[in-house]
């Protein structure tokens, strides 16, 4: 499925009418999570829980993993949080939300520049719109592990402002904060603007926004919608 770390779909979004219809909703963007404000990560929930807009706590704009890890009050500290992220299942009994759990679409939904996201529309689980101004960005991580239960579609409004980057094999100068290694990641080429890609979310990468407003579109879709993707990509 995952022939390249960003297979394009045939799925693209008019960046231009986008860019007018997301205007009107400056002041209902969320920080991303409870960590690193320092860095200008904005979002807006395309897919969450409840379909509203104007949740006091919005878990569509967390990183589950974080999310699911204050939910379970253990004292918060580097050694807690990763022996939870790797160790998952000795916390079964907690109320851990997947990007399945999200269901119900927002009004940003109904966006006429987000009509091309009519096909898979059916399919999609926890998604946002991502806005970044320069500065902001992930450090290394992985967002999914075999067998996977979700299929990950990314895209930007404006590719030479907003690089993502997969770690390759071989030493570099990137810090791995959850290994403590040091790795090397090379960025993806040739992105258009605009369009969807299948994104490989099982191997390490990170992302970074070089220029203030620009947006990304995370969009997370159940299994159901595999046969679908298939038929969407362009190689
Ligand atoms: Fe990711």
């Amino acid at each position: 499925m995952h022939t390249a770390n960003l297979v394009p779909l045939d799925i693209k979004i008019n960046v231009d009418s986008f860019l007018l219809e997301i205007e009107r909703y400056n002041d209902n963007f969320f920080r991303w999570g409870d960590r690193y404000k320092e860095y200008p990560r904005y979002a807006i929930p395309l897919v969450n829980l409840n379909g509203k807009l104007d949740n006091d706590l919005e878990p569509a704009c967390y990183p589950l993993d974080r999310w699911n890890f204050l939910q379970t009050g253990l004292e918060d500290n580097a050694e807690n949080f990763i022996d939870y992220v790797f160790n998952m299942s000795h916390f079964e009994k907690s109320d851990i939300l997947f990007e399945t759990s999200f269901k119900s679409h927002t009004e940003l939904m109904e966006f006429r520049s987000l009509k091309t996201l009519e096909p898979i529309k059916k399919y999609m689980a926890r998604s946002c719109v991502f806005k970044w101004h320069s500065m902001g960005h992930l450090l290394p991580h992985f967002d999914t592990w075999h067998p996977t239960k979700w299929l990950r579609l990314w895209g930007t409004t404006d590719p030479e402002k907003m690089k993502i980057r997969y770690k390759v094999s071989g030493g570099g100068f990137v810090e791995n904060k959850l290994t403590n290694k040091f790795e090397n990641y090379i960025p993806e080429k040739n992105i258009e603007a605009g369009r969807l890609y299948l994104h490989d979310s099982l191997k390490w990468h990170d992302a970074f926004a070089f220029d203030d407003e620009v947006y990304q579109f995370f969009i997370a879709l159940n299994v159901d919608s595999y046969d679908c993707i298939k038929k969407l990509k362009l190689c």
